[in-house]
């Protein structure tokens, strides 16, 4: 296929979308990256309704397992009620932001336990889930096991670089390691299944390692809050093969054979960049196991970050939408949200690039052109919307620019580039403000060039027609306001027909309408510091994460270049102005030597002298703060805290080490 073709499958309308998000776990409050899925999501679907596509939206949330437990443990409440009252918290977010769903699940819901535990048994008896026993590193706050070479050196969670702690139990595994080469072959031959395209090479990356079989149980005597195995019910199921499953529950798999075979498979699943393992490899190889069809797309987006630093409880700088939507407005917030960030990269949150985003795009461009067109047809044309005229070249030049974001916008729904169609759409409103001070209606108005005047009339106000559709979905309240304003019924719901939008004035559908008054759309953020919400605490720069260092194998000829050799130390004293350092002279059998060694918070100079010590003999000579260093002192060194390497009994200085 050429790629012209590729591009116009890509466009074609779906026969149908079904769409999810990630479900949520209710150990906390919703922050801005949820809401930030959610309302992308919502975006989406509404792209995909008003394009007239049957479209299914599902979000929920993932109330077991351990997070969920321990957060109820520490308010002194059952999981349950946990769930119960934090599932509030999301659902009246929801509800706040206008998120469309066409239904919520809760993993606690009976009919999801049921499927779980059905699936479950059914992968049980088909030999696709085994009992062993099993030793391994186990991380509480990423629920995961990992074995002696998933941890590096370190033995921190290759995941969270928190510590693991080691653990012996009988556990049941979903034979996860047979489908791996089936799965990386599916990556390969499907372009669209992992998006964007780097996180497909990031899942083949860790792939190319051999995939172990995934422990899909916890006993109850370790964690009780879960579904239960069918086949043994000293266990409950592991929190992530548990919540999976919700994108079939949710849409009838199990139930409702019809409504399944609507909806699946989904068209996307929206989900953040840290939890691709479990939805690009975990869930497929359940899938391929169960029988069932693969979703066209899993789509990764980005985090956002407080300026550039990782948002997080102990920084103390979580974003809370409810303050952002109480301060600027619901739709502002969503669309500073899509408009922002580019799915699939990091972006930024900072107070002040919100404000002036919105006093740039919302209150200078859009509310302004809206205010000065209803203006000017209230004072030119009895608030009626005209009939144009003749269109000369400048509405030549306003229909091109307005083409321009409808042909943008449409592309960028199916390709995930809603920020780069929200900034089209608003380089058309820009247009228009030009084309006001090009054409000058109100001296037109003057010298009584009325054909000429209702051609401009109309043009601005058919513009911003269209882009009340085009940012219907980013933005469903004030968009039905700049309708109702150009005389439209509120309650009209807008069509993204692309044919349609694209006639301008071909089809006219403005011409006689009344314009209505309608309150600022939106109103220019003055900015004052207390009027800004809570100001998240000053953060220092969150520290880089060093890489770990990987050790490469080396043979007993490679260890036996290094000579290790006993020292004896005869005087030490500090190094003028290196708060680290002693100057130490050394014994090493017949010889002596000097090193200067960076232990000197660890260690004064008068417990160091007469101790025997390990030193690297032949290391490359250096010149440290302008003294001279033949060799290196071994010390263990974990974290801050630092010991030197001692000999157990008496040995002459200069015995070699190995
Ligand atoms: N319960 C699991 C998902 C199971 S889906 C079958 C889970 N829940 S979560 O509540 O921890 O996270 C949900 C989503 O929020 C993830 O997609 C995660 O990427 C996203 N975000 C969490 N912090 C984020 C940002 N700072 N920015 C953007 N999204 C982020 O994981």
């Amino acid at each position: 296929m050429d790629d012209i073709k590729k591009f116009e499958e890509l466009l074609k309308l779906p026969s149908k979308y079904y769409l999810t998000t990630p479900i949520y776990y209710v150990n906390d409050k919703p922050h801005i990256g949820h809401s930030y899925t959610t309302v992308l999501g919502d975006v989406l679907s509404r792209y995909h309704r008003e394009q007239g596509v049957p479209t299914f939206f599902l979000t929920g949330t993932d109330e077991h397992g351990q997070k969920v437990q321990q957060a109820a443990e520490k308010q002194g409440i059952t999981p349950q009620e946990q769930s119960d009252t934090t599932v509030l918290r999301f659902q009246e977010l929801w509800k706040r932001l206008d998120v469309s769903n066409d239904f919520f699940i809760r993993t606690t819901m009976p009919f999801h336990k049921k499927v779980v535990q059905e699936v479950l048994q059914e992968l049980f008896d088909k030999g696709e889930i085994y009992k062993d026993e099993y030793k391994g590193h186990y991380c509480v706050p990423c629920e995961r096991f990992f074995t002696d070479k998933d941890l590096g050196p370190e033995k921190l969670c290759p995941e969270c670089n928190r510590p693991v702690t080691e653990i012996t139990e009988s556990n049941y595994f979903f034979r996860m390691s047979k489908y791996q080469d089936w799965l990386i072959d599916y990556i390969k031959t499907h372009p669209r299944f992992i998006l964007p395209m780097f996180r497909a090479n990031e899942t083949l990356g860790f792939l190319s390692k051999p995939l172990s079989d995934l422990c899909i149980s916890r006993p109850k005597s370790r964690l009780s809050w879960g579904i239960e195995l069918p086949f043994d019910t000293d266990y409950v199921c592991y929190v992530w093969f548990d919540a999976l499953i919700n994108y079939i529950s949710g849409v009838g798999y199990r139930q409702d054979d019809e409504k399944f075979n609507k909806w699946w498979p989904a068209s996307c699943h929206l989900i953040g960049k840290d939890i691709l393992t479990t939805h690009t490899v975990y869930w497929p190889t359940m899938l391929k196991a169960m029988g069932v069809e693969m979703p066209q797309t899993i789509f990764a987006h980005g985090w956002w970050l407080v300026g550039e630093t990782k948002m997080s409880k102990s920084l103390g700088n979580v974003i809370n939408p409810m303050d952002m939507i109480d301060k600027f407005g619901i739709d502002a917030f969503r669309y500073y949200l899509m408009a922002a960030m580019t799915p699939g990269q990091d972006a930024s949150f900072t107070d002040e690039s919100f404000v002036t985003r919105y006093n740039n795009d919302l209150a200078n461009d859009l509310g302004n052109l809206l205010s000065r067109v209803l203006k000017m047809t209230v004072r030119n044309s009895n608030g009626v919307i005209p009939e144009h005229g003749e269109f000369g070249q400048e509405e030549h030049d306003l229909a091109a620019a307005m083409d321009n974001a409808i042909i943008s916008m449409y592309a960028a729904v199916a390709t995930m580039r809603l920020d780069d169609g929200i900034e089209q759409v608003i380089n058309a409103v820009r247009a228009g403000n030009r084309y006001l001070e090009a054409t000058a209606p109100w001296s037109l108005a003057k010298k009584g060039e009325t054909e000429k005047l209702n051609t401009v009339l109309y043009c601005s106000a058919e513009l911003l027609r269209i882009v009340s559709i085009l940012l219907d979905p980013v933005m469903p309240e004030k968009m039905a306001e700049v309708r109702f304003a150009l005389g439209f019924d509120r309650s009209e719901r807008p069509k993204f027909d692309i044919t349609e939008l694209r006639a301008f004035h071909r089809i006219n559908v403005l011409s006689g309408r009344k314009v209505n008054d309608i309150d600022s759309l939106f109103p220019r953020f003055i900015v004052d510091k207390e009027d800004l919400p809570a100001p998240a605490p000053k953060v220092e720069k969150e520290k880089k994460v060093k890489p770990e260092k990987t050790y490469g194998v080396i043979t007993i000829d490679d260890f036996g270049q290094m000579q290790l050799l006993t020292a004896k130390v005869l005087a030490a004293e500090k190094v003028e102005g290196a708060d680290k350092l002693l100057k130490l002279q050394l014994e090493v059998g017949a010889t002596k030597r000097q090193i200067v060694s960076g232990i000197a918070q660890h260690y004064t100079p008068e417990e160091m002298v007469g101790r025997h010590v390990v030193i690297v003999a032949n290391l490359k000579p250096a010149n440290i703060r302008g003294i001279d260093s033949e060799g290196m002192l071994l010390c263990a060194k974990s974290g801050k805290d630092l010991k030197l390497i001692a000999i157990d009994g008496e040995m002459p200085s200069g015995s070699s080490v190995g």
